[in-house]
């Protein structure tokens, strides 16, 4: 249900989410544009970008761009925000989410130099080429907005099987605290989200793949109720990030900066 009070919160404003084909990227989106907002959803899997896509129009008609793009590759980022700006119904993007995000699990011990660089890649890299393009867009506009990096609470509890995950989002929350304080001349806040365990495509290949490395006797359904917040006793709902990354992209967190929030469910309060 559409939360009526903050219904057109994002009039007037465009976000950019990636990794928006699935997962916590699709339901970021789908608050904004319940908020009001315009979305350019970004992804690198073009038959999944495209199902999306389709399903967020049909709930905001006109409201919904796609574009296939590999947060890797510069370039590409580049012709993102070049294609944005020669069509003027975009309007001017001024939130960006960066959502895309991999993860790998493997043993500490049997090196995966694949695993670490493609994590880094997206998680790390990927952060800082479309944070950097986006505010160079924005600087060159006079324009200020909002960043929303996913960081993790993978950060602060870190998951056995998962180190240069863990690593690259305790990463992603550092960038937040530099870029919040560099880029706030140029009227550019910047958080984070850090999730719990959200019911996704990446949370069902962790739990597999976890299960397997620790010699299998539990199954996918028994991780679902103890992977998530504890005092809840289920997991993290995508919207429920939605929600937290929405507050955070508007003016109504102007005084939150630099910060990585925690929507786990309490499992990490201090
Ligand atoms: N699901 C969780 O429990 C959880 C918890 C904490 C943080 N996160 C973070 O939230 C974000 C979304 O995770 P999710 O669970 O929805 O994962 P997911 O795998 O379901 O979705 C991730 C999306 O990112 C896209 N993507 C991957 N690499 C990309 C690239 N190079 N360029 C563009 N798009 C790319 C994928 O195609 C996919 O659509 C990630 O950054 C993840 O680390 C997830």
């Amino acid at each position: 249900m559409p939360h009526k009070e903050f219904s057109d919160e994002f009039s007037g404003r465009t976000a950019l989410v990636t990794g928006a084909a699935r997962g916590l990227g699709k339901a970021i989106a789908g608050v904004l544009l319940e908020q009001g907002a315009r979305v350019v959803a970004a992804d690198l899997l073009e038959d999944a970008l495209d199902k999306t896509a389709a399903e967020l129009s049909e709930k905001a008609p006109g409201s919904v761009w796609k574009r296939v793009l590999d947060v890797r590759d510069e370039k590409a980022v580049q012709g993102l925000f070049e294609w944005a700006s020669r069509d003027d119904t975009i309007g001017t993007i001024d939130v960006l989410v960066n959502n895309a995000g991999v993860c790998y699990a493997h043993p500490f011990i049997e090196q995966d130099e694949a695993a670490y660089e493609d994590t880094f890649a997206v998680n790390v890299y990927g952060v800082l080429t479309v944070s950097r393009i986006f505010a160079s867009y924005l600087i060159a506009r006079k324009q200020g907005g909002n960043i929303v990096n996913l960081s993790s609470n993978a950060y602060r509890r870190p998951y056995a099987y998962f180190v240069e995950y863990n690593a690259s989002k305790a990463a992603v929350a550092n960038i937040t605290h530099t870029l919040s304080q560099e880029l706030a001349p140029y009227g550019i806040n910047v958080n984070a989200v850090a999730p719990g365990a959200a019911d996704t495509h990446m949370l069902r290949y962790s739990m597999e793949r976890t299960i397997a490395l620790d010699g299998g006797g539990v199954d996918v359904e028994e991780c679902r109720k103890t992977w998530g917040p504890r005092q809840l006793r289920r997991l993290v709902d995508p919207r429920e990030v939605g929600l937290v990354a929405a507050f955070l992209a508007s003016e109504r967190a102007r005084i939150v900066r630099g910060q990585t929030i925690f929507v786990d469910g309490g499992d990490t309060a201090l």
